[in-house]
């Protein structure tokens, strides 16, 4: 594990250069996976996690399925390769949390009431892990299940506010993660409707309100990220179904055959 550093802010710059209310630099890619229904890989600063939706489909054993709505399941694993100490494969104390608490920030925005006697899967696999996996994990589950066509009221974003050196800072790295002094993961709707708030530490009543504000900032960079990658998948695929439509459209009669 890393040191703990003397100061993470110098100069109001971070310990990897960033400002306080900064991001780390986030990649998206929806549909990497042929097999799923719907999937999204994300890296966000050195996490890497891959998202892969399955459902609406019949759930197994049937005495868990529910007449009038979808069961929402949410399996978050961390690869044992994924960090530094090789992590027990299976679940563990922390992975069913992260699965739990990453379920219910779904509930509000997925219309289960749909699909009655099904299951919507949701894994998320960490793949290399470096702060906030529980954050990146929510924001490309959103985007597989969008993938997916799960319908829902709108995705959600999310992102951690901390403080270290007695300072908000949004989207935590690792060291001020593992050391500093409050970190608060918060999920939430394109309308500022959170659906999952965590937090570890302490913060006073105002720094709280400080760090939600923060915290929609973050969200709403990170909703704008999402968008822009749906909007790029699937206006490549329109495109690409379009221009296949024209070109049997435009091809001469009796060419099927050749
Ligand atoms: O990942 P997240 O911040 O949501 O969860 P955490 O439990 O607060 O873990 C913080 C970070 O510690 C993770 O992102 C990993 O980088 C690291 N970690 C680790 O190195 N080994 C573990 N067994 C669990 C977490």
């Amino acid at each position: 594990m890393n040191e703990k550093p003397e100061h993470f802010i110098v100069d109001g710059k971070r310990l990897d250069g960033r400002r306080v209310d900064e991001l780390r630099s986030i990649k998206i890619e929806i549909g990497t996976l042929d097999r799923a229904d719907g999937s999204c890989y994300l890296e966000w600063g050195n996490n890497k996690i891959l998202a892969a939706v399955y459902g609406p489909r019949e759930l197994h054993p049937r005495h868990r399925q529910k007449m009038t709505r979808s069961v929402v399941q949410f399996r978050y694993n961390m690869a044992s390769f994924s960090v530094d100490e090789r992590i027990r494969p299976g679940p563990s104390r922390r992975s069913i949390e992260i699965s739990k608490v990453s379920r219910e920030a779904f509930e509000p925005v997925v219309f289960t009431k749909f699909f009655p006697k099904t299951s919507i899967d949701v894994f998320v696999e960490v793949l290399q892990a470096g702060a906030g996996t529980r954050t990146a994990g929510i924001n490309a589950a959103s985007l597989a299940l969008a993938d997916a066509g799960i319908p829902m009221r709108g995705l959600v974003s999310a992102c951690a506010v901390g403080k270290v050196d007695g300072e908000l800072v949004l989207d935590l790295m690792k060291e001020e993660d593992n050391y500093g002094e409050a970190d608060m993961p918060v999920v939430m709707t394109a309308g500022g409707q959170i659906t999952l708030l965590q937090m570890d530490g302490h913060l006073t009543t105002e720094e709280f309100y400080r760090a939600l504000e923060l915290a929609k900032t973050g969200c709403d960079k990170v909703y704008e990220l999402q968008r822009q990658a749906l909007i790029k998948k699937y206006s490549e695929e329109y495109t690409a179904e379009i221009e296949d439509e024209y070109i049997e459209d435009a091809a001469p009669e009796g060419d099927a055959d050749e």
